[in-house]
């Protein structure tokens, strides 16, 4: 474990975030923001962690990812208490129901953290707020890979050539809107959103200073989440239940502690380890994480469109001018 010591959780009232908090204040960190969608879930967060740690430096912070209005509330919150942050981990998302739903910036649900994490990171550093040798960590999903079956990423250059001229920054925002013609499909939306995540840790990697990182990052098949709260009977009650209990010994899972030790050590990357995505390796599901920073995510055109969609879809807000 490195030097630092404040770190921000995103969504960590629920399964690798709780446990990403909880490990970090176990290493010694002496200040975790923990944030929830409300402020009871955050205060339910904080005492869950106190009670397991036995440690009192967990900070509850409220906002909605899709709802930026509230992270802009939150984020001048963050300033009001000066808290400076050594390591931010992104990792609150979720794999949406069957249903098409976008929030009231037209951006589909699994897209919209993304834009909320983006605004986030945005204002911290405009606040001055991330230190210098900062880590960010945006969770990552091996469905970013594309080799995981029913789970379809777009090549974004391919897909903006055959519906939009070759515009990739029309066809990046037709995807994050999950509009036509896009079809959606709840799990290529997840995966695209995965991907799109990957690439705009290697947008930000290319303005950030010397000394800190930001890495998309998979916490690995963690069944032991709340993650498939919106999936189908089969897959909530028989599914996930059989890769908790027994998914370890065919290697097709992991527990909470592995998933969300992941994170944990990206933080000690070094500083030239920047913009790239980690996962396990192709087509495994857990096991070491393996640099897998494939043509499609590094492709620097459609890296900067992504941000720049992303930045639209955020109010306009880009990286601060320094
Ligand atoms: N579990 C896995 O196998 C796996 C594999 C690869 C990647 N991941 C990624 O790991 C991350 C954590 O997932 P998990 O498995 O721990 O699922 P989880 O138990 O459902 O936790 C997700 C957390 O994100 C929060 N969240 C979702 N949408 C949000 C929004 N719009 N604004 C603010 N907070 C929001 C949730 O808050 P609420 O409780 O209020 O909804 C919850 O705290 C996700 O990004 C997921 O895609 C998970």
């Amino acid at each position: 474990m490195s030097s630092k010591s404040t770190a921000l959780v995103t969504g960590a009232t629920s399964g690798l975030g709780v446990e990403t908090a909880a490990q970090l204040a176990e290493a010694g960190y002496d200040r975790v923001t923990i944030t929830g969608r409300t402020e009871e879930k955050a205060a339910d967060a904080k005492q869950r962690l106190e009670a397991r740690t036995g440690r009192a430096v967990f900070e509850p912070l409220t906002f909605d990812l899709g709802e930026l209005a509230t992270v802009e509330a939150a984020s001048d919150e963050l300033k009001g208490r000066g808290t400076s942050i050594d390591v931010l981990i992104l990792n609150a998302g979720l794999v949406s129901g069957k249903e098409l739903v976008r929030n009231e910036d037209g951006v589909e649900q699994t897209f919209a953290p993304l834009i909320g994490h983006h605004l986030l990171t945005m204002r911290l550093i405009e606040n001055q707020l991330l230190a210098d040798d900062a880590r960010i960590v945006i969770a990552g999903s091996e469905a970013a890979r594309g080799d995981v079956p029913f789970m379809e990423v777009i090549d974004l250059p391919e897909f903006a050539g055959g519906a939009f001229d070759g515009d990739l920054e029309a066809a990046a925002d037709a995807v994050a809107r999950q509009r036509p013609p896009v079809e959606f499909k709840r799990n290529n939306a997840y995966a695209d959103a995965k991907q799109f995540g990957a690439m705009w840790a290697g947008a930000l990697a290319r303005r950030l200073p010397d000394g800190s990182t930001v890495n998309a990052v998979s916490p690995g098949s963690t069944p032991e989440t709340d993650a498939g709260r919106h999936q189908g009977f089969m897959m909530q009650r028989v599914m996930l239940p059989l890769m908790t209990r027994f998914g370890g010994r065919v290697g097709v899972a992991h527990d909470l502690e592995t998933g969300a030790g992941r994170y944990v050590e990206a933080i000690d990357f070094d500083d030239e380890v920047s913009g790239r995505f980690f996962a396990s390796a192709p087509k495994k599901m857990t096991g070491p994480l393996q640099d897998l920073t494939e043509p499609r995510i590094s492709d620097q055109a459609s890296q900067e469109a992504v941000w720049n969609v992303i930045v639209g879809l955020a109010g306009g807000v880009d990286y601060p001018k320094t």
